[in-house]
């Protein structure tokens, strides 16, 4: 068959046309490419602020897009349209090559194909570019996988680390944490998909990268010194629903820097003190061997009075070297326990100290286990109502909007902290900042771990801190650091 170079364009068409297959990919590649482009470069200048839309484009209609594409390459090579392009081998180029007379038309060609790849080539960097950033975002991360999100979103929203996105703690940078997180990320949409991922989602997150990489972005435990004054509100489930503070002289020391060693808390997380420990159970709460390196190159190995029946029945054995996780294990997903919940609305004035038995009535009513965010809520309406129409009925009928008050902070007090659907309730996630429980820095500090030599690890209250008052009524010690006294 006599050919001309413009037959080349003609024949790929036909190949198109004659395999159903790159027909296909053809007309998704047409219907979505305009929409695409437009979308994208919206996205790159404007943001588009909707998750689901965003979604939809980077995660739906790119890879769509791109299938169309590799539709038609399979179509037009492996497929019906072979017979249509067949003809164009290399000897035929060789052949029109060595004719002067088609150079014009090889330019043209070769214009037009450079010219589609590059347009090609740029939706593939725009689409990759911004679909890196949107897989990035913390809409993606906290609100596209709604439902199994929702808890971790809501107390990151409440937290110090408000502004700081998901990735930066979740991943970092470098590429292989990327990709490491994308192949997890894969499954964990499939989970999402499917339906099968854990309500709780189960903590501690086992593939978290050390936080050294992480938390020290930002932080520097070299550049921490002192003592630290940590003032605690609470409330009592009295009448007057009292007001007492524990003040506490925290410990903070310092990871060591040239001014000082390493001392008091952040001790531990000095490079030459590497603490190496054991945890029997998948949550680490129980630690029967803890070593440490010392200064002159030695190890102190401190084992727990229980340890050979611990490790003999441990459901899960690791090693893991102790790192900021180990004790701020919540620094951005941090939820209460129901009575500090409660005292934080007092303290932020949401519940009014003034409702006689209020903080009483509110304990008592959101440590009940509902279903759901929306049965605990009419139940927190209808059981505050009725005890204050039963039992102070002047309050209830001349100061009502006291009493809505403190039911809508009860309610937000419970529906931050516990979301029955992802099977969350009070303390599911417990801080081990501190020694709520036995657990938290009481896993090793429990004067029960001890080394061949006899030392143990302290559990001396004046370790970590001064305790200057202890729930107290207007404490002595802050009104004489107020200077009233
Ligand atoms: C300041 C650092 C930080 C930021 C920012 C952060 N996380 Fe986390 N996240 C953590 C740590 C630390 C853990 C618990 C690790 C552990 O105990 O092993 C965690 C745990 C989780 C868990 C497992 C369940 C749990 O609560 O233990 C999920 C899910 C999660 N984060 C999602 C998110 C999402 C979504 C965002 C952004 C909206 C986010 N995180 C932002 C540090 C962070
Ligand atoms: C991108 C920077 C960044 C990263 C990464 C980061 N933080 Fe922070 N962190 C901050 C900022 C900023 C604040 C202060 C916020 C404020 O004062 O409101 C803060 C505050 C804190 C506080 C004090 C919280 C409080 O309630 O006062 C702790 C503890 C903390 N970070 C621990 C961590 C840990 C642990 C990690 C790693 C898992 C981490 N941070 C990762 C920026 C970061
Ligand atoms: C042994 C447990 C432990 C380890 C390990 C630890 N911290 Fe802390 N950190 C604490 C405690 C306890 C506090 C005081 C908490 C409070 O204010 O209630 C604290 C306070 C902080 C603060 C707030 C300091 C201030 O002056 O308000 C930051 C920031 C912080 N830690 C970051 C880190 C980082 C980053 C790492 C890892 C390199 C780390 N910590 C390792 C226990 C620890
Ligand atoms: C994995 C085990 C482990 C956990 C958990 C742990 N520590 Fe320690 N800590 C040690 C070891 C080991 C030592 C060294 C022995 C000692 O001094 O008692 C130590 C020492 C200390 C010291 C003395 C440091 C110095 O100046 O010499 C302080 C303060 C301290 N820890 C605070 C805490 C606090 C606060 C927590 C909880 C937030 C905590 N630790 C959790 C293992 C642990
Ligand atoms: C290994 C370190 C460590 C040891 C030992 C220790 N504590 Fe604490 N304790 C802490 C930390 C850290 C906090 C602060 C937790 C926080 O910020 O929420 C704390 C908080 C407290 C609080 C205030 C709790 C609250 O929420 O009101 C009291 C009271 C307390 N400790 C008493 C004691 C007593 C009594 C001992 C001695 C048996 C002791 N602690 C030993 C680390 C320690």
């Amino acid at each position: 068959m006599a050919t001309t170079l413009s037959d080349i364009p003609k024949a790929f068409l036909r190949g198109i046309a004659h395999s159903r297959v790159a027909l296909l990919g053809a007309m998704a590649v047409t219907i979505i490419f305009p929409f695409l482009v437009g979308a994208v470069l919206y996205d790159l200048i404007f943001h588009i602020p909707n998750p689901y839309f965003a979604g939809f484009i980077y995660m739906i209609l790119g890879p769509a897009f791109i299938g169309g594409l590799v539709l038609i390459f399979f179509g037009l090579f492996f497929a019906r349209g072979k017979e249509d392009v067949s003809l164009f081998t290399l000897a035929y180029f060789r052949d029109k090559l060595a004719d002067e007379s088609s150079y014009d038309k090889i330019r043209k060609l070769v214009f037009l194909g450079v010219f589609l790849t590059c347009i090609n080539l740029f939706v593939f960097a725009v689409l990759g570019y911004s679909g890196y950033h949107y897989m990035e975002s913390n809409a993606f991360c906290g609100e596209v996988c709604h439902v199994p999100m929702t808890p971790e979103y809501t107390a990151y929203q409440n937290s110090a680390h408000s502004r700081v996105n998901c990735v930066e703690c979740h991943i970092g940078s470098g590429a292989s944490w990327f990709v490491k997180s994308k192949i997890s990320g894969a499954r964990q949409l499939y989970a999402v998909v499917a339906d099968t991922f854990s309500r709780p989602i189960e903590t501690p997150v086992h593939g978290l990268r050390p936080a050294r990489d992480t938390c020290e972005q930002c932080h520097r435990p070299e550049k921490f010194h002192g003592d630290k004054l940590v003032i605690k509100d609470k409330y009592l489930e009295d009448e007057k629903n009292t007001h007492v503070q524990t003040v506490l002289l925290l410990k903070i020391g310092s990871a060591g820097d040239r001014a000082a060693g390493s001392h008091g808390i952040h001790w531990h997380v000095a490079p030459e003190n590497e603490i190496v420990y054991t945890a029997a159970d998948w949550e680490r709460n129980i630690i029967p061997e803890v070593s440490q390196k010392t200064a002159n190159g030695k190890k102190i190995i401190y084992r727990s009075s229980e340890a050979d029946e611990q490790i003999a029945a441990a459901t899960n054995l690791q090693e893991r070297v102790m790192d900021c996780i180990d004790c701020h294990n919540r620094p951005s997903h941090i939820y209460l326990p129901a009575a500090p919940a409660i005292d934080s609305k007092f303290l932020t004035n949401d519940i009014p100290t003034d409702l006689p038995y209020i903080k009483q009535q509110a304990m008592k009513i959101v440590s009940v286990e509902y279903k759901t965010q929306d049965e605990a809520r009419t139940a927190i309406a209808t059981s505050l109502t009725s005890f204050y129409k039963n039992n102070y009925a002047d309050i209830y009928a001349n100061n009502r909007p006291m009493v809505e008050k403190a039911i809508a902070g009860v309610q937000a007090a419970y529906v931050e902290n516990v979301f029955p659907e992802m099977g969350i309730q009070w303390d599911t996630y417990s801080s081990n900042i501190g020694h709520s429980n036995e657990l938290g820095c009481f896993r090793c500090h429990n004067d029960e771990h001890e080394s061949a030599s006899g030392e143990v690890i302290s559990m001396d209250c004046d370790t970590c801190h001064t305790i200057l008052a202890e729930e107290e009524e207007d404490p002595e010690v802050l009104k004489m650091l107020m200077g009233e006294m």
